[in-house]
């Protein structure tokens, strides 16, 4: 813009002269003309051209220090529903584990719930919940909250008949590798946004629905729709070898989380117990035949 004033002041000067010099000077001066004139148009042109896009700003990634710091804060707040220490680092591990940056998909929205948010800063974080408010409560006070509300058809008090159902279906609707989209089996999550199970989950939490009472939905559909998701990936994997899904069941020294783990989860991929949270390794099988959740153990035997 500098150069435009000076071109205002310049201008009626030089025509002036022009008019009382010879053809030598003449021809010098329209010369100048001319190249301030182009660079006028030059300047113009420049000037109205969109400013250069911003430089990429570096991502920022939670040191181990703010990692630390955060799960000391949340182990020592004063609530009584929240995770033990121990509980929060055998998650942090996993998270720490799959960097760059995971797919992490939690069930239940709880006192934890930013502090997932912030361990996996930078991944794909999203969260699953009964309570469709609770979820909005969220949504308003972070922007880019993902968080979507499933409606449980479940009961606690129906989770036995739940079990015998599914064995009994283990070869059709309720087989270890499928597609959940499409799944008729009683315990599968089926209605959730299409583009959820494209994704290839790194880490899965289980820490909702409630199930303290008969009443209550229960994490039954959770743990299967963990199971069958560890099993089957969408398409997205980011290497070429098996992927594998860990899978963190909490509240696990109750009745259904331990049955429903021990059914579809697996004994054999269970790799650690922390306090009440367990922690199963699931891999990717192969369609093929099989329609065992779990080796060594014949699921349509009931116990
Ligand atoms: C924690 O909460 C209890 C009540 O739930 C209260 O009595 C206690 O003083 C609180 N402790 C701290 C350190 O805030
Ligand atoms: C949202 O922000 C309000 C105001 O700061 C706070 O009272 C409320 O607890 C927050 N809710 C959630 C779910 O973070």
């Amino acid at each position: 813009m500098k150069s435009t004033p000076k071109l205002i002041v310049f201008h009626p000067s030089l025509y002036k002269q022009s008019s009382s010099t010879s053809p030598s000077h003449r021809l010098w001066l329209f010369t100048f003309v001319t190249l301030f004139t182009f660079t006028f148009f030059l300047t113009l042109f420049k000037n109205t051209s969109p400013p250069p896009p911003p430089p990429p700003t570096t991502e920022y990634h939670p040191s181990d220090a703010v990692s630390s710091a955060l799960l000391h804060y949340a182990s020592i707040s004063n609530t009584s529903d929240k995770m033990t220490s121990a509980e929060l680092n055998a998650i942090a591990t996993s998270l720490h584990r799959c960097s760059p940056p995971c797919n992490f998909l939690i069930f239940g929205l709880t006192h934890e719930t930013l502090l997932w948010r912030a361990l996996n800063h930078g991944g794909r974080t999203v969260f699953l919940d009964e309570n469709e408010y609770k979820i909005s409560k969220f949504e308003q006070n972070f922007t880019d909250f993902e968080g979507y509300d499933v409606q449980y058809t479940t009961k606690v008090g129906k989770s036995a008949e739940l079990i015998d159902y599914a064995r009994v279906h283990r070869k059709d609707e309720c087989r270890p590798v499928q597609n959940l989209l499409f799944s008729d089996c009683k315990l599968a999550i089926n209605d959730l946004p299409n583009h959820l199970y494209e994704i290839s989950w790194d880490v899965i939490l289980i820490d909702g629905p409630r199930g303290y009472s008969a009443k209550m939905p229960g994490r039954m559909a959770a743990i299967f729709t963990a199971a069958v998701m560890g099993r089957s990936h969408g398409g997205e994997t980011k290497s070429g070898k098996r992927k594998s899904t860990e899978v963190f069941v909490h509240d696990y020294g109750r009745e259904v989380e331990r049955v429903f783990s021990e059914e579809f989860l697996c004994k054999e991929n269970l790799v650690e117990v922390k306090d009440s949270l367990a922690h199963f390794v699931v891999k990717e099988t192969n369609k093929g035949d099989n329609f065992d959740f779990c080796i060594g153990k014949s699921s349509s035997n009931s116990s």
